[in-house]
């Protein structure tokens, strides 16, 4: 069967994506990337993305002033012309409504900076610190309404070391999620695949 037809969205620096692109180099990948999507005009991911030779594109949220069901709308009817089997929310920062989640219920996995269900949210490493955790990791998981609450891919753990600070630990965590994010990947497409195989 012919890969997956891959949408990453993004709205920062795009390390997350850059594995993904590279691990959709493997000839026999189940995925590969159509559509580099930003809702930020500054997403440093996306000159990666054009370097990489993907079709970029700018949803700029802060244009539709608070409509985010416009804003989800344009952003679906552009993932639907470019016939997008699955997305890969790579740092992506906004919080998606259930009209556009419910579109792309099972076609759809985020990557978490933590071991969900453990700190949903932000500043996922500063609340590890503060409970004493030994272990801190990251997660990817289907996207459904709840935010950061769907069923989990993949969890990558790494070791929380006793000088820790937010910052060395997100470090330890990030290259930790370069390495997750393709396997989940890797893992949520054949998943579909198989399902469509069944169909
Ligand atoms: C990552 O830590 C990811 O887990 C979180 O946002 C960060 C994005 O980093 N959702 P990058 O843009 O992939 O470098």
């Amino acid at each position: 069967m012919s890969p997956l037809r891959l949408a990453i969205l993004i709205s920062g620096r795009g390390s997350n994506m850059q594995a993904l692109i590279k691990a959709c180099k493997r000839p026999d990948f189940p995925a590969r990337p159509v559509l580099v999507l930003a809702n930020r005009p500054d997403a440093g991911g996306l000159d990666l993305a054009r370097l990489a030779g993907i079709e970029t594109a700018l949803i700029d949220h802060r244009t539709y002033k608070g409509d985010r069901a416009a804003f989800e709308a344009d952003m679906h009817t552009l993932l639907e012309a470019r016939s997008v089997d699955l997305i890969a929310l790579a740092g992506f920062m906004r919080i998606l409504t259930p009209f556009f989640v419910e579109k792309w219920q099972g076609r759809m996995i985020n990557i978490h900076p933590s071991l969900l269900p453990r700190y949903p949210g932000l500043n996922t490493h500063e609340r590890a610190l503060a409970a004493g955790d030994r272990v801190a990791g990251c997660t990817v998981h289907w996207v459904s309404e709840g935010v950061d609450e769907g069923d989990i891919v993949l969890q990558g753990q790494v070791p929380v070391l006793p000088d820790d600070t937010a910052e060395s630990l997100q470090n330890r965590v990030l290259q930790a999620e370069h390495e997750l994010y393709p396997a989940a990947l890797e893992k949520a497409a054949q998943q579909i695949l198989s399902q469509k195989a069944e169909d």
